[in-house]
């Protein structure tokens, strides 16, 4: 059994700041940024400095925890105020992903609920954004156990985006299960869907395989079909932004198709996922797919691809409907098909 993968953290609190690793210039370098104030947090979330649902929510707790401790009010109110100032600006980062929401909302109600003053108000919101940081790597290794059963040895195990220790505070979720698997003894190979406008399969899911030392293979997105048309594929593994109560998962932009793909191939397609990706109040139809900017169509890390005067759509993320997936792995337990009717029995 292998025990030394990915131990980097991708958040944490160190010394009164919010430490990241910058995943924008990965895989070419590996840098932390640090950062002590809720603005600058909100800015790294915005620009995917952070990204990767459970990521995020960790790191905008810790946004309200620096807006805090570098609060100047002398009152609890004051320092109510302050907070809810950083969490609104947190909350307008980026809109599909619920995990951002839970986190604020986390760290808020420790807010208010804090007996004592001042310091122990802020000590409460500072210890709370930590231990989710804590309880986030051992929630994906809790998942990661209960999705390992569904893979075998041999599988060859399709992914989109990243959904590892990159895109949680460690270990990952769907990488995780891949992870749990490896580490009970079985042999998986991963296909790694590029992904594109942002790239997260060749750059941060390439880098985080290649250093784990997994035997993977990238494909372009536009390859999916094919590598499943020719029996290349055994099972889909994704992640999730945001699971609503009627079992549609929204994943990263491309996750719908390769769902489609994999119904049409007999390829089981499976999404893991942290309770707190759960949206139990929100049918699919409430959910808001974040628009980013054109420039991440148009350009190639930096370079332009396109005619001017084209026009771009930038959807982010995107829906698969429950009929099109196998099972959700959750740290709660494993939720079979119907999904839509089994979820609530799991996510309480
Ligand atoms: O735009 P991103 O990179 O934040 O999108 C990330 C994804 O879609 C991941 O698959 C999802 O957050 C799951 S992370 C465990």
């Amino acid at each position: 059994m292998r025990e030394d993968f990915f131990t980097l953290r991708t958040v944490m609190w160190d010394k009164g700041k919010v430490r990241m690793i910058d995943q924008t210039v990965l895989p070419q370098r590996l840098v932390y940024k640090d950062y002590d104030t809720w603005e600058g947090v909100a800015d790294a979330i915005r620009r995917m400095v952070v990204r990767g649902a459970p990521a995020i929510g960790v790191a905008a707790a810790m946004g309200v925890a620096v807006a805090a401790q570098s609060s100047k009010a002398d009152d609890k109110e004051g320092l109510l105020k302050d907070i809810s100032r950083a969490a609104a600006g947190l909350r307008a980062t980026r809109p599909t992903a619920v995990n951002l929401f839970w986190g604020i909302d986390r760290v808020v109600a420790a807010a208010r609920s804090a007996r004592g003053g001042v310091d122990k108000m802020v000590r409460t919101v500072i210890s709370t954004a930590v231990e989710m940081a804590e309880e986030d790597v051992e929630t994906n290794r809790r998942l990661g156990k209960v999705g390992e059963p569904l893979i075998e040895d041999g599988d060859v195990v399709m992914t989109q985006c990243n959904a590892g220790a990159l895109a949680t505070v460690g270990y990952g979720t769907a990488l995780g299960v891949i992870r749990a698997a490896a580490e009970a003894g079985k042999c998986v190979k991963v296909i790694v869907n590029e992904t594109r406008p942002a790239l997260q399969g060749a750059r941060l899911t390439a880098f985080e395989l290649v250093r784990d030392g997994f035997h993977c293979t990238l494909i372009s997105d536009t390859a999916v079909g094919y590598m499943m048309s020719s029996g290349r594929v055994d099972k889909v593994i994704v992640g999730a932004d945001r699971i609503t109560k009627d079992g549609h998962v929204f994943n990263k932009i491309g996750t719908y198709q390769v769902a489609v793909l994999a119904n049409r191939h007999g390829v089981p397609f499976y999404a893991a996922a942290p309770y707190s990706t759960f949206d139990m109040r929100r049918t699919h139809d409430k959910v808001v797919i974040e628009e980013r900017a054109a420039e991440e169509v148009f350009q190639v890390r930096g370079k332009r691809i396109t005619p001017k005067g084209i026009a771009i759509a930038n959807p982010a993320f995107d829906d698969t409907p429950p009929e099109l997936i196998s099972a959700i792995v959750s740290d709660k337990g494993l939720i079979g098909r119907p999904v839509e009717d089994n979820i609530s029995s799991v996510i309480r």
